[in-house]
Order: C-alpha cells, then sequence, then structure tokens
C-alpha cells in the first residue's frame, strides 16, 4: 500500500512508473502491454501519461492496451461508451496505433459474444499478456466490472450490474434508468494473471471498501479482495482513501 498526500502526487508516481516500463522494453525491443481502467480514477494518471509524451517525447507507438470493460449493450460512439472515454481522455492526445488498442465491443450482437469474449482473452495472451494492469474499485467492491458473486477464475464475459455500481453512474447517465444493466467485462482471473498491478482509490467514499479489500478476507463478496492473492499489486491510495486502515 502506497499512500500520499493527494491523487494528483500519486498519480504522477503511476505515470511515471508506466513510462519506465514502456522506455525500458522499448531498449529492449519489446512493445508493452498496459491494461486501463475507466472511471475518475485513473484521469490523473491520462493526464500525466500525455503530459510526458507532450514535454519528454515518451512513445506509445510500442504500446498495445487493453480496455478491462464497457458497458452492453453500447454504441462506441455514444457520449457514455468507454471507447469515447478513452479517445477523449487518453488516445486522442498521444500516439498510439490504433490497431494497437483494445476495448470490449459494447455492440457485438449476444449471439456472438460468447466468441467473442474467448478471443479477447486469446488476443491478451498473443502479445505476451498484461505487463502493467490500472485499476479503479467500485463502492460495491468490483474490479473491471466484476461485481460480488464473481469468482477468482472468472474470465472476459457477460455480466449483470450491481445496483450500487448503477446508480453511482445514474448522474452521468442522467438518471439510473437509463444506465445499461449489463456490461462486457474482463474476469478477475484474466485481472490476476497481469504481471503488475495497480490500483488506485481516491476519496472517503473508496475508504469502507479499501479497507475491505486489503484487511477484509479473501472472498467473491468483495472481488478486489481476491487482489491479496497477487504478488505483485500495489495499492496507491490518497489520505482520506487510506483512512480507515
Ligand atoms: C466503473 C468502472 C470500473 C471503475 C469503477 C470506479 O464502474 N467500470 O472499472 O473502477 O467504476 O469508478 P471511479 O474511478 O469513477 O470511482
Amino acid at each position: 500500500t502506497h499512500t500520499f498526500s493527494d491523487a494528483a502526487e500519486a498519480s504522477k508516481h503511476i505515470a511515471e512508473r508506466i513510462a519506465s516500463l514502456i522506455r525500458e522494453r522499448e531498449n529492449q525491443g519489446k512493445k508493452t502491454v498496459l491494461g486501463l481502467a475507466t472511471g475518475s480514477s485513473p484521469l490523473k494518471v491520462y493526464d500525466e501519461l500525455i503530459k510526458l509524451h507532450q514535454e519528454e517525447g515518451l512513445s506509445f507507438r510500442n504500446v498495445i492496451t487493453f480496455n478491462l470493460d464497457e458497458y452492453y449493450p453500447m454504441s462506441p460512439d455514444s457520449i457514455h461508451s468507454y471507447v469515447r472515454f478513452m479517445k477523449e481522455n487518453l488516445f486522442d492526445h498521444i500516439d498510439i496505433l490504433p490497431h494497437n488498442t483494445h476495448i470490449p465491443k459494447g455492440d457485438i450482437p449476444q449471439e456472438e459474444l460468447y466468441e467473442y469474449c474467448k478471443q479477447y482473452e486469446e488476443k491478451i495472451q498473443e502479445v505476451g499478456g498484461i505487463d502493467i494492469q490500472l485499476l479503479g474499485i467500485g463502492r460495491s467492491g468490483h474490479i473491471g466490472f466484476n461485481e460480488p458473486g464473481s469468482t477468482a477464475h472468472s474470465k472476459t464475459r457477460l455480466v449483470t450490474l450491481d445496483n450500487v455500481t448503477r446508480s453511482d453512474a445514474s448522474s452521468s447517465f442522467n438518471g439510473i434508468e437509463n444506465v445499461p444493466r449489463r456490461a462486457i467485462t474482463m474476469g478477475v482471473g484474466t485481472i490476476l494473471k497481469a504481471k503488475q498491478v495497480c490500483l488506485m482509490a481516491w476519496g472517503y467514499t473508496k475508504a469502507h471498501i479499501v479497507k475491505a479489500m486489503i484487511e477484509g478476507p479473501v472472498t467473491d463478496k468483495v472481488p478486489a479482495s481476491f487482489l491479496q492473492q497477487h504478488e505483485d499489486c500495489s495499492a496507491f491510495l490518497d489520505t482520506s482513501g487510506s483512512q480507515q486502515l
């Protein structure tokens, strides 16, 4: 656990960690595979990465990304889509090659979903697995959209969203009735396979679930608690996020 005075300082640290990995692997002639998250938690990390690109020439041409999740159904053009989120907050501002970015397709027909999710997993493995996975945490204890009940071995799949999650998303959707009921998410098992995990939690609204994740039992009631079993997982917290530890 790393506690910082605020999210900005912690995010700088995470961005530096990502940047040095990208540079190190590039020097070895290797690509870097990043697992990316949406929501408010990673926003400052993306700002820092953009800054490193613009001011220090950090290049993303040898970076491949896989996003954790997407609402279902969701058109990629919708203002609510994670495709749009990633473009606006990161991809449009760096030199990443569009074909190297992957986000679960929220408009895949339902009958193709099973096969599609299997292929998403395979693609991650084909490029050597995720080097660093960025994660936020939901108040339900979810990582990605792995809600309570998700097992440690779960893979990329269609899930039903928790009410807490839908109500947290309701303001940006203009009412809970407009929040999709389902989502496609990488599984807990997919996340645990990443070589390194950086989880971020800012603010007092997360303090309770942060305590459950770090100090509570490993249980599918708090899917984030499975991260206790990962050998290279760091929790980046601000002062208020860590106040119940
Ligand atoms: C969303 C995302 C999660 C994210 C969580 C927390 O539901 N699918 O990946 O971790 O919300 O969001 P925030 O970072 O805005 O608190």
